[in-house]
């Protein structure tokens, strides 16, 4: 089941899915001791890593996945772990687990898969979109193995090229999903997902419960 919940601009996505993390992390805390939350990439999760570095409770027990880092070294400012790490929410979390894309996409993909192997399913998992309708690294016109935990990615047409993500079987291994988009750019994208498009949001999403938080310019865009 899809939740859509239009909101009216990018400041109250960001309240409230602080406060739908901050819920999914008390629940699962209550549950079995920990959060195992993945972390969406590119920049409109900023704010929220922020505020929940300096307002989230329980916070020595979240552990932080990644859903997908770019091929670059681990000081690169493009990189998601680094803006991670410069929202605070890093060094505050009980766990971070950047993926090694600075390995390159195959190995690490191989070593991430790993890694979150003993995290599934995840407690939440946090998303944004592309205007093309792409999510995490998972780009249309692309395939992947459905067993894959972990894919390398080349070519991406979002730069760097060279990507690593998790793959729609280990996105969709969670207890809740929440997608973030806001601005123009993403209507088109937004509108075509709700049509049914074959986008990779489409299929990460298809037939699971997951929350969408947008801003008035899904309406208006
Ligand atoms: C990345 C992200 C990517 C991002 C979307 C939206 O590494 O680029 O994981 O999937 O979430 O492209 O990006 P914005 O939030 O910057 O619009």
């Amino acid at each position: 089941m899809s939740i859509w919940r239009v909101l009216t601009d990018a400041e109250a996505v960001t309240a409230e899915a602080v406060s739908l993390i901050q819920q999914a992390g008390d629940e699962a805390i209550a549950r079995h001791g920990e959060f195992r939350l993945v972390l969406a990439g590119g920049s409109t999760p900023r704010e929220i890593y922020r505020r929940l570095a300096t307002s989230a409770t329980g916070i020595g027990k979240w552990r932080l996945y990644y859903g997908d880092e770019r091929c670059l070294p681990v000081d690169d400012p493009r990189r998601n772990s680094r803006m991670v790490e410069e929202s605070g929410l890093a060094a505050k979390a009980g766990g971070h687990f950047p993926i090694p894309a600075e390995l390159g996409a195959e190995a690490a993909a191989s070593a991430y898969a790993w890694t979150i192997e003993s995290a599934l399913p995840f407690d939440l998992v946090l998303l944004g979109v592309g205007e093309d309708g792409h999510t995490a690294s998972l780009f249309p016109g692309h395939v992947w193995p459905e067993t894959d935990l972990v894919v390398a990615v080349h070519d991406a047409p979002k730069p760097p090229a060279d990507r690593v993500s998790l793959s729609p079987r280990a996105l969709r291994d969670c207890r809740h999903m929440l997608v973030i988009a806001t601005g123009v750019a993403k209507a088109d994208a937004l509108h075509r997902w709700q049509a049914g498009d074959p986008l990779p949001i489409h299929a990460v999403t298809r037939g699971i419960s997951h929350t969408v938080l947008v801003d008035a310019s899904y309406v208006t865009g």
